[in-house]
């Protein structure tokens, strides 16, 4: 037929004409479908048989954006804001249909349109502030007009999905079908009726004018800008619906592309950009083999961390059977399982018949022998080699043969544990991070013999979790954890060489990580990495290796349990600066003949940054990561990493790379080549 592409089809039923998108996976906007939709709605406008115009998708979901892979590229026509003008000022009536999600230029399509109908479920969303934008074909001016703007002004700059169903007191959604119904069938339907009613029409939301409300815009701008935390792109967003409210669609759409363009070339959305792919590539594996079905998961160890993967797999629909070694540990695991919940339930994130439903899930037992039907069993007890190998042992022997054992051991070697069992094939790390039913990494971690089976199952029961999973090999502290061990040094360092504990926090924190890594030592205790670290030879080449927190354990300092460690706590926890911290940290320094200097804020981040660039790119050349964006994603679930600086060495690939080489050389000189080994930057060129 003439003017289809391999992207969109024309169809007639009846009176009504048919634009159909089928553009795996998500119909996103590329310029064949662009094309498509102009060609489609000039087609049926010239057939004098067609009253109405309908916009489907196949597959999965309505239109689910602007075509990501076309980012970066040289923009290509029709441009989508003319796209939208063009649907909107069709002299027939256009309807889209909409199922799943349809997002960003999809729902700006929808927007442009005379009527939108929808499934139930479907969500609808404008998330460009996700990707650091704002939308730009409409979605600032059209949106306002349909939904008022205190609502718009929420959606755009949080990003969120919102299901049709919020919208009935709104002329956003013309028509809700049930979930069980055909949607091509019913749309068809719904706009024949029309049709032969004769209350068909052209409605422009674009001809419309905005409801502003009463919004108090300062207080409104004061909370975006409070919850973007250094994002520019939703106070952009609001800055736009702000001053084009009041303006023709036309010259607020010019305003609003101005400000998308501008934000497309920025660093941050690059940054977001480049997150979108790395995480997607994260879950990606070569692993050949097909998973073991997992219904039925055994965790050892009942404290905080698998009280916290306890959570996890029951809220993911998982039956869970919890073994301590006695009915007191059992109970403490089982309370805070079920706080977990209540909290859940309280913040209105599942209902109480839901949270009962899925605790129903739980069984518990202080016997190993309860495993016996388990398809994986997680060991979460404390960090000792030799009890962990003990446990491994026991449980080889009364586990099915397929099932799988995975340690969530966070520094311990997975080889030694893997070596008592009679198949080390079926054994692997699966390390969570704290809390475990709230922090999104998971490392899975392949030991020398972990089967592929083994490995494909941790990786899909991960995503099950809805966990950013990373797949890594042996080393101490695999990548996360030695790449925070690195960093950690040079903050310890830094401390050491004059730079003081509240100047590095804040550093740390106004460039956007979510905690100041020493307010988190006090948080998580400092005697736990002190221990880890303990447990391991001290490096004598680098004599104020964590020093300055082993002055803190010295003293019983641990941090917030204690009341004390790099800062003192109020009873109502609140921390304060504790002069006895600093003199500690001095006379270390001086025990050790390190001078004193002053630090800018600029000089702590970079040298923290630095720390992290030269393992990440140490552990992508040992091969304990696959790709280098798998770093950026465990920065980014496990550690605070602000997402909108996209990683370690997505900041390395920010840099000059004979700079960046420069600085490395600085320190090296410094200090030594064991602690400044030599970092192949080829690896990012
Ligand atoms: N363009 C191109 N590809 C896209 C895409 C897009 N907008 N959105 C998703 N995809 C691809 C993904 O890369 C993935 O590809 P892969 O299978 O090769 O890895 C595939 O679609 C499936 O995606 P998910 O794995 O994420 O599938 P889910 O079902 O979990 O989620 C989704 C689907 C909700 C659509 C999610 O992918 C998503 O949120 N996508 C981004 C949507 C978005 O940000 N849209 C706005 C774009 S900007 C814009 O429209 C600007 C405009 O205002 C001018």
């Amino acid at each position: 037929m003439a003017n289809e592409n391999s992207q969109v089809s024309f169809f007639t039923q009846g009176k009504i004409g048919i634009i159909e998108i089928n553009y795996p996976p998500v119909n996103a906007l590329s310029q064949q479908v662009r094309q498509g939709l102009v060609e489609g709605v000039d087609k049926f406008n010239q057939d004098a048989d067609i009253k109405a115009i309908v916009i489907r998708c196949k597959e999965r979901t309505f239109i689910a954006g602007a075509d990501i892979k076309e980012f970066g590229k040289p923009p290509t026509v029709p441009f989508l804001p003319d796209v939208v003008n063009h649907i909107e000022a069709s002299e027939k009536p256009v309807i889209a249909s909409l199922f799943g999600t349809s997002l960003g230029g999809g729902f700006e399509v929808a927007l442009a349109c005379h009527y939108r109908v929808a499934q139930k479920g479907a969500k609808v969303g404008l998330p460009e502030v996700n990707l650091g934008l704002i939308p730009g074909a409409g979605g600032t001016q059209r949106l306002p007009r349909v939904v008022g703007v205190g609502k718009a002004l929420a959606m755009v700059t949080q990003g969120t999905h919102v299901k049709v169903e919020d919208f009935v007191d709104t002329n956003l959604i013309d028509e809700i079908f049930e979930i069980e119904v055909n949607l091509n069938e019913q749309t068809l339907q719904y706009v024949e009726s029309l049709i032969e009613s004769g209350s068909i029409e052209v409605k422009r939301l674009g001809f419309q004018t905005v409801e502003a409300g009463s919004l108090d815009w300062d207080a409104e701008i004061a909370k975006i800008s409070k919850k973007a935390r250094g994002k520019e792109a939703p106070l952009v967003a609001a800055d736009v619906i702000r001053k084009t409210a009041e303006l023709p669609i036309l010259e607020g759409m010019k305003i609003e592309r101005e400000a998308f363009l501008q934000l497309r070339e920025s660093e941050q959305s690059a940054a977001l950009r480049y997150v979108f792919g790395a995480e997607k590539s994260s879950a990606k594996h070569e692993l050949n083999a097909q998973p073991v079905n997992v219904e039925s998961v055994g965790i050892v160890g009942a404290g905080n961390m698998g009280s916290g993967i306890a959570t996890a797999f029951l809220n993911a629909g998982y039956t869970v059977n919890l073994v301590e070694q006695t009915e007191d540990a059992l109970r403490a695991g089982i309370s805070r399982i079920t706080k977990n919940f209540e909290s859940n339930v309280k913040r209105g994130r599942m209902t109480q018949e839901k949270a009962d439903n899925l605790l129903a899930g739980l069984t518990s037992s202080t016997e190993y022998a309860s495993f016996s039907n388990c398809d994986l069993v997680i060991e979460a007890i404390f960090e000792d080699i030799e009890v962990k190998k003990s446990l491994f042992t026991q449980l080889d022997k009364v586990v099915k043969p397929d099932c799988i054992l995975a340690t969530n051991t966070s520094y311990l070697d997975i080889d030694q544990i893997a070596s008592v069992v009679v198949d080390p094939g079926r054994v692997i790390g699966m390390h969570f991070f704290s809390p475990a039913h709230i922090m999104k990494l998971l490392e899975v971690v392949k030991a020398e013999k972990s089967s592929d089976i083994a490995l494909a199952t941790a990786m899909t029961v991960g995503k099950k979790l809805r966990k950013m999973s990373v797949l890594v090999g042996v080393c101490f502290g695999f990548a996360g954890n030695r790449m925070y061990t690195r960093y950690g040094r040079e903050i310890q360092q830094m401390l050491l060489e004059g730079a003081s504990i509240e100047q590095i926090d804040k550093a740390m924190t106004n460039w956007g990580m979510a905690m100041g890594p020493l307010a988190v030592q006090d948080l998580s205790g400092i005697d736990i990495g002190h221990n880890a670290r303990s447990a391991q030879p001290f490096p004598e080449h680098d004599p104020g290796y964590f020093r300055a927190a082993a002055s803190m354990v010295e003293q019983g300092r641990l941090g917030r349990k204690t009341s004390k460690g790099f800062y003192i706590y109020d009873e109502a926890g609140k921390a304060s600066s504790d002069p006895e911290a600093t003199r500690l940290i001095k006379s270390k320094a001086q025990d050790l003949g390190i001078a004193q200097k002053s630090f800018t804020d600029n000089e702590i981040v970079e040298r923290a940054l630095l720390a992290l660039i030269s393992e990440g790119l140490a552990l992508y050349k040992e091969g304990i990561v696959q790709r280098l964006s798998d770093i950026d994603v465990i920065w980014l679930h496990g550690y605070g990493f602000p997402r909108h600086k996209g990683g370690p060495i997505f900041q390395a690939r920010q840099k000059d790379l004979a700079d960046l080489s420069g600085k490395f050389d600085e320190l090296r000189a410094s200090s030594s080549e064991l602690i400044w080994p030599a970092v192949d930057l080829t690896l990012i060129d």
